[in-house]
């Protein structure tokens, strides 16, 4: 029997703001050094020292921005160690990831060469936790201040004339932890401080973000909300911040001990995982709700700025370097994160995975040894879904509840769709989160006429398998044929644990 559904074409939901389809680039493990930056002395194709199959493999999922230097690394980043000469740059110990050696060889400008070949948009979080205000405060100039003015004097000493154009920036990371552990209430008084001394120069308008919640702490939205407006809730904004960012990260594993493997595992750590990267519906519920009571026009952005799966790293490798593979698994929670992205449109500004190169739930995994690179299943739900960037979200009611199963003391519901539609194109992305059984979704197209349906298909024969040098394409999209359009009605097969998307012409 099928699952029955009605998406009406031509009522327009929010635009699914392109970025967050964002991306997360830390000094961590071999992200950025053997991930992004291979130098300029690799044999492996480079500009600059970024690696350019890297490059090139990213520019197909349109990544919207490039969150960055982290993480609970930017609160100990001194930015001025990362410019000038490399062989004058100091060398810093990296004492969150592993108390490796960092060289400073990537830094600002290095970073902004990768945006400008990514055609991303900057995202950086400056230093709150052991920084000072001049420090970020002079940041800002460096980066984007025309004229003749001590770091923008310094930036063109460096190399670099124009300034450069950066909307997005954090004001600190995780403040309530590796940020500093402060409380709430001072926090909030430091992003005021802190964000007052960002000044927009010239027409670079920035997007401030100060560092909000960790997955269910609603009190610590709550209280930068209270700040964000100067008169508390008054719903005035003032230019200190204009966003709030969440961190919440898949757990399977009971402890953070023991995260459990990211390849070996059974049907029923598959489920717990699913549960757990479904509560991101009740975490984004909820801190929307907050932030409603004080800013009902929703005017201030919630920013999901790292998410995804973590882990153990990989037997043999660094504990410190966050090294996980990905599997079958990791793409339908990415799939599911992404219906409900779609579905809080009105309220989520940006979000960003975590990470995306070798850390974490990454897009692109490099081998050091071969220097082959990988592209995960995560990858291919990214490129998927691509055409869901700046599109207006469409929403999916069902007749009946979607069909759920009792995971422990949760329910997981193991059918989710979402769609929008853009530039004369349906797009609709349908996940069977169901291990062992198939489903079939029937859908009423209602209110315009949709045409010359397509569709493609991410499965494989064990929610285990993944992709590696020797065998790439293991769990990548093919086209599919189990899905038809009669009468208006988009009938879809879909597999036991398989995400499929279904795009076609659309006329209302
Ligand atoms: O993404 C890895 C780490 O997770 C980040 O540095 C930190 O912000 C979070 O705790």
């Amino acid at each position: 029997m099928s699952i029955e559904a009605v998406i009406n074409v031509d009522l327009d939901g929010p635009r699914i703001n392109r970025h967050v389809y964002g991306h997360f680039a830390e000094h961590l493990g071999r992200c950025i050094y053997g991930g992004f930056y291979v130098g300029e002395d690799s044999d492996i194709p480079n500009e600059g020292g970024i690696r350019l199959d890297v490059v090139e493999a990213l520019r197909a999922l349109n990544i919207p921005n490039l969150r960055w230097p982290g993480g609970c690394f930017a609160d100990e980043y001194h930015w001025q160690d990362g410019i000038g000469p490399k062989d004058q740059r100091p060398v810093m110990v990296n004492t969150h990831w592993g108390g490796v050696e960092e060289n400073n060889h990537f830094g600002t400008h290095e970073f902004m060469a990768l945006c400008e070949l990514l055609g991303a948009e900057p995202y950086i979080s400056g230093n709150v936790g052991s920084g000072t205000v001049r420090e970020m405060s002079d940041w800002v100039e460096y980066l984007t201040r025309d004229g003749d003015s001590p770091m923008a004097r310094l930036r063109k000493a460096n190399g670099r004339d124009e300034p450069w154009r950066v909307r997005f920036w954090g004001l600190g990371n995780e403040a309530w932890g590796c940020g500093g552990n402060m409380t709430a209430e001072h926090y909030a008084q430091e992003a005021r401080r802190y964000g007052t001394y960002c000044r927009d120069y010239g027409d670079n308008k920035l997007y401030k973000i100060a560092a909000g919640a960790n997955a269910t702490d609603y009190g610590w939205t709550e209280t930068l909300m209270k700040q964000i407006g100067h008169l508390g809730c008054q719903h005035i904004r003032s230019t200190a911040y204009h966003a709030l960012s969440l961190h919440y990260y898949t757990i399977t594993g009971p402890t953070w001990d023991d995260k459990g493997s990211a390849t070996v595992f059974d049907t029923d750590e598959y489920y717990t995982t699913m549960v757990s990267a479904a509560r991101i519906e009740e975490l984004l519920a909820g801190h929307a709700a907050v932030m409603d009571c004080y800013d009902p026009n929703k005017t201030a952005g919630l920013v999901l700025d790292e998410w995804g799966t973590w882990f153990d790293v990989e037997p043999g490798t660094n504990p410190g370097f966050l090294y996980q593979q990905n599997t079958l698994r990791d793409a339908l929670v990415a799939s599911v994160h992404f219906d409900v992205f779609h579905r809080y449109a009105d309220r989520l500004v940006m979000a960003n995975i975590a990470q995306t190169v070798n850390v974490l739930q990454a897009m692109i995994l490099t081998d050091p040894d071969s220097k082959a690179m990988v592209l995960t299943p995560t990858y291919h739900v990214f490129q998927m879904n691509r055409g869901h960037q700046d599109a207006t979200s469409l929403r999916v009611d069902f007749r009946d509840a979607p069909p759920t199963r009792p995971v422990g003391d949760a329910t997981l519901t193991t059918v989710s769709v979402s769609a929008s539609r853009k530039d004369g194109r349906l797009l609709v992305s349908l996940s069977n989160l169901d291990a062992s059984s198939a489903a079939d979704v029937a859908i009423d197209l209602r209110g315009g006429t949709v045409e010359a349906v397509e569709a493609l298909i991410l499965t494989s024969g064990a929610l285990q398998d993944h992709n590696t040098p020797q065998s790439p394409s293991v769990v990548a999209p093919r086209p599919y044929d189990g899905v038809s359009l009669t009468g208006g009605k988009l009938r879809a097969h879909l597999p036991a644990h398989s995400f499929v998307t279904v795009s076609g012409s659309l006329s209302t």
